[in-house]
């Protein structure tokens, strides 16, 4: 996700259901529409926005890394505690689910991500300050770290269980609020998958803020948005040496710039030109001196594709051309895709089905014209998982505020948050999954032993 003006907050509901909707019949078209404008202008109530502004920042306060969202799990916890929400802990290690609603059917399921945005910890970025050699901006940008890495995601959940417990009447049936971790790169979402938080799921819904689009306005479309994602490192080998006697080496520097330099042929020369793909070498490593040649290199990055076919046509070619390049060099090479069994990230497809759910819910709320358009990028979402296994719908929450100034994007150091989206983030989860739940028919079947017993 580091290119772009994304995001911070994920957050996504998902419905569930058992048995046939009753509570349909017994909202007019007018009250359907009500629901929407109701919850923003509940979620803007002071008591609620000072209430997720508060939960936010604590959460930033202390930034937690993938999978070792330890402390903000424990928030979360705490949080649905005092409000009385029985929840299942753990799940894929730090995640949390929580249920809400009158245990009836149907059933509607809401998620949110645990983990700050930045992937990188702290120190790593503060490395990248001192290569530039502005110490003054490190400990800027280290103090701003710790205040502005964190915990976007779970405000917004508890927004919108607040806000739901407010209309808990009015829909019959279950929210399930699915915490996850490890969003940033560590595939925390299909962790959760594998663990059956989507069984019974009928569709799932999430959001990014985005310093693109004004307060008050959202962007979406239907189709693929997001790329399928993978990460590469390849370790070139050669043999070290005087940098003054290269013939006595075999230069690995000059093999990786090669491979480098090759690796982009991939997409200007292979892969059809209207089929968009990336390929970005990121990271090199090697050497410690300028008159020393190394016995290796380190090369790592990533590659992008919106098609199957293409991601992995492209993932047997990058490995072809490090190797084979390298060898024109009398180099070898090893390459590793996806280190430390980080999945590789699907395309992120919206359902065109919830696009139209969308474009009502949110235009009611909004107005339509207050609906953007999203075209689609290279970047990636682990809310893909999901959207993969059942009909899911992303979209974004625009925070741009012209008099507060520049609003940076989520994976830059100087990122923060406009806190007066919170409100429509969480008005928007909590209508979406509501006139879900009130205007589709059921389809599934809770298991026996259901999980949901413990309502
Ligand atoms: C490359 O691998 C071959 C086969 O293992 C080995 O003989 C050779 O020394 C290696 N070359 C380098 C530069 O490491
Ligand atoms: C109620 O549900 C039925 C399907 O069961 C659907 O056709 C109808 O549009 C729904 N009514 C409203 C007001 O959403």
């Amino acid at each position: 996700m580091a290119l772009f003006k994304w995001v911070t907050w994920i957050f996504t509901f998902h419905l569930f259901v058992s048995k046939p909707i009753s509570s349909n019949a017994s909202l007019s078209p007018h009250e359907l529409a009500q629901i929407p404008k109701n919850f923003l202008e509940s979620a803007k109530k002071p008591e609620i926005k000072d209430w997720m502004v508060g939960i936010r920042r604590k959460i930033h306060e202390n930034p937690e890394l993938g999978f070792e969202e330890f402390e903000t799990s424990n928030l979360v916890r705490d949080e649905l505690d005092q409000m009385g929400i029985p929840y299942k802990y753990p799940v894929a290690v730090t995640g949390v689910v929580g249920y809400i609603g009158t245990g009836g059917p149907p059933h509607v399921r809401l998620r949110g991500d645990v983990e700050p945005e930045r992937p990188q910890p702290v120190e790593d970025v503060l490395q990248v300050h001192i290569e530039e050699g502005n110490t003054e901006r490190v400990l800027q940008v280290g103090s701003q770290l710790g205040e502005a890495e964190k915990g976007e995601l779970i405000t917004f959940l508890r927004d919108n269980k607040d806000v739901f417990a407010w209309s808990t009447e009015e829909v019959s049936g279950i929210i399930v609020l699915v915490f996850q971790p490890a969003e940033e790169g560590g595939g925390g979402a299909k962790k959760m998958l594998d663990a059956g938080v989507l069984e019974n799921v009928d569709a799932i819904f999430g959001l990014h803020v985005s310093s693109k689009y004004p307060i008050g306005a959202v962007a979406a479309s239907p189709g693929a948005i997001l790329a399928g994602s993978g990460l590469f490192e390849a370790v070139i080998s050669g043999k070290g040496g005087h940098a003054a006697i290269p013939q006595h080496t075999i230069d690995p520097i000059l093999a990786a710039s090669n491979v480098i330099v090759s690796l982009q042929h991939l997409v200007s020369r292979e892969a059809d030109p209207l089929d968009s793909q990336v390929v970005t070498v990121a990271k090199f490593q090697g050497g410690g001196a300028f008159n020393v040649i190394p016995d290796s290199v380190t090369i790592g990055g990533t590659f992008r594709a919106f098609s199957k076919e293409s991601f992995f046509q492209l993932k047997q070619r990058i490995e072809e051309v490090i190797k084979k390049q390298a060898s024109v060099q009398r180099c070898n090479a090893t390459v590793i895709f996806n280190a430390n069994d980080r999945p590789f990230y699907p395309v992120t497809v919206n359902n065109k089905n919830l696009h139209k759910h969308f474009q009502n819910v949110a235009g009611g709320m909004l107005g339509v014209q207050n609906i953007k358009d999203f075209k689609p990028v290279m970047g990636a979402e682990d809310f893909s998982f999901f959207a993969e296994a059942i009909p899911g719908y992303f979209f974004y929450v625009g925070m741009k505020e012209e008099t507060k100034g520049q609003f940076e994007s989520g994976h830059s150091p100087y990122f923060r948050v406009n806190e007066d989206i919170l409100p429509y983030g969480a008005a928007l989860h909590a209508s979406l999954a509501t006139r879900y739940l009130l205007e589709n028919p059921l389809k599934s079947t809770l298991p026996k032993g259901s999980h949901h017993d413990e309502l």
